[in-house]
């Protein structure tokens, strides 16, 4: 099955087609991360017009890029939401006339999922139950998955996202957007013992994630200890990403020791970065568990993996209408899991 995927929930304009679910034949996008860049953060309503003028070019250069004709395509699949309303309605609204042109089935993607299935291109086929942690500009997730399709929230963010730290704590810095890749760059050359940041956790006992107090701790460290060198603002730079690789894989070692899943995934933007996979390859060889992430180019947004999630749900029979329509707090359906009966749903997710 020949699937033309369509995103553009937030500042990528991005088309692919794939085949299968799995075979990637193209993957086009365009990042309007320039367009930003002097507002230091995505303008939604520069967004939506940035789309509207590009969605249409970007699928034809898809198209071309696989050797693909637009009627050989059977089905289409596109972000729904999370994410911008403008921006989501010029990518809903082109693949809803698309599919009624060609009279194919369109199936609407929540964009964490479309994350979820980053991992599909390069990796061996994922063993259920499977956890993932989803770390991007937008979100922050830790998910138990029993089975495919069916996501448990074991943890989240209560406050900011990780990427949206990243990029927060690069601008009080004054080293420019987007923060993550910047910060990276400068915390390898730092000392990330020299300053000890708060975890990026929430205090009340839950697995949760926050990252406000991390941030407000940067900015207290910064007006009372201003940097006076490119050395003081690397050691920053390292203790900060530190402090969110630890609560991130701590939290998701914990948990996988909870849960038990056969399969760890990390993905999203966030998930570039080296010192996270290597923290994460880490706990993963300690529970003796494979982890999968997304190559770089697959872990910002992308539409290859709406393609990828949209196969799922196509071939489980899943179809939209026309009135398909953008959904901004679309959220992925949370099975009720309680923790006391986690070995009783694993022994039952395993026959
Ligand atoms: O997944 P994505 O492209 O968009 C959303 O769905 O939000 O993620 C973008 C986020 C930005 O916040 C960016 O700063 C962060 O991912 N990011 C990184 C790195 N590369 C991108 N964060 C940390 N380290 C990186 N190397
Ligand atoms: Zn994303």
């Amino acid at each position: 099955m020949l699937i033309l995927g369509i995103e553009s929930s937030c500042d990528e304009t991005a088309a692919a087609v794939v085949r299968d679910g799995r075979e990637m034949l193209s993957s086009v996008i365009s990042s309007q991360i320039e367009l930003h860049r002097p507002y230091g953060g995505v303008v939604p309503e520069l967004a939506s017009r940035e789309h509207l003028a590009k969605i249409d070019p970007i699928v034809d250069a898809a198209l071309e890029k696989a050797g693909v004709l637009l009627d050989e395509i059977d089905a289409i699949a596109v972000t729904q939401g999370p994410g911008l309303i403008g921006a989501l309605l010029v990518g809903v609204s082109y693949a809803k006339s698309v599919a009624y042109g060609l009279n194919i089935p369109i199936v609407g993607v929540n964009h964490i999922e479309g994350h979820i299935y980053s991992i599909a291109f390069e990796n061996p086929v994922v063993e259920y139950p499977a956890m993932a942690l989803i770390v991007s500009g937008g979100h922050t997730n830790l998910f138990f998955i029993p089975e495919e399709g069916k996501y448990k929230v074991v943890s989240r963010t209560r406050d900011d996202a990780a990427g949206e730290a990243f990029d927060k704590v690069a601008k009080m810095l004054g080293l420019g957007y987007p923060g993550g890749p910047i910060i990276e760059k400068l915390a390898k050359g730092g000392d990330a013992s020299r300053y000890r940041f708060v975890k990026a956790k929430i205090s009340d006992g839950t697995p949760d994630f926050s990252f406000s107090g991390l941030k407000t701790a940067v900015s207290r460290r910064l007006s009372e200890e201003p940097p006076e060198s490119e050395k003081d603002i690397a050691d920053i730079a390292a203790g900060f990403q530190q402090s969110v690789v630890t609560a991130l894989v701590s939290t998701m070692e914990k948990q996988a020791a909870e849960y038990h899943p056969r399969t760890l995934i990390v993905a999203g933007g966030v998930a570039c970065n080296q010192e996270l996979r290597e923290a994460a390859e880490s706990a993963a060889a300690r529970l003796g568990l494979p982890v999968y992430f997304p190559s770089k180019h697959l872990s910002t947004d992308n539409a290859a993996m709406i393609a990828a999630a949209g196969y799922f749900h196509l071939r489980s029979g899943r179809r939209a209408g026309l009135d398909l329509t953008a959904d901004v707090t679309l959220r992925l359906q949370n099975i009720d899991l309680p923790a006391n009966g986690v070995s009783r749903s694993r022994k039952r997710f395993r026959t």
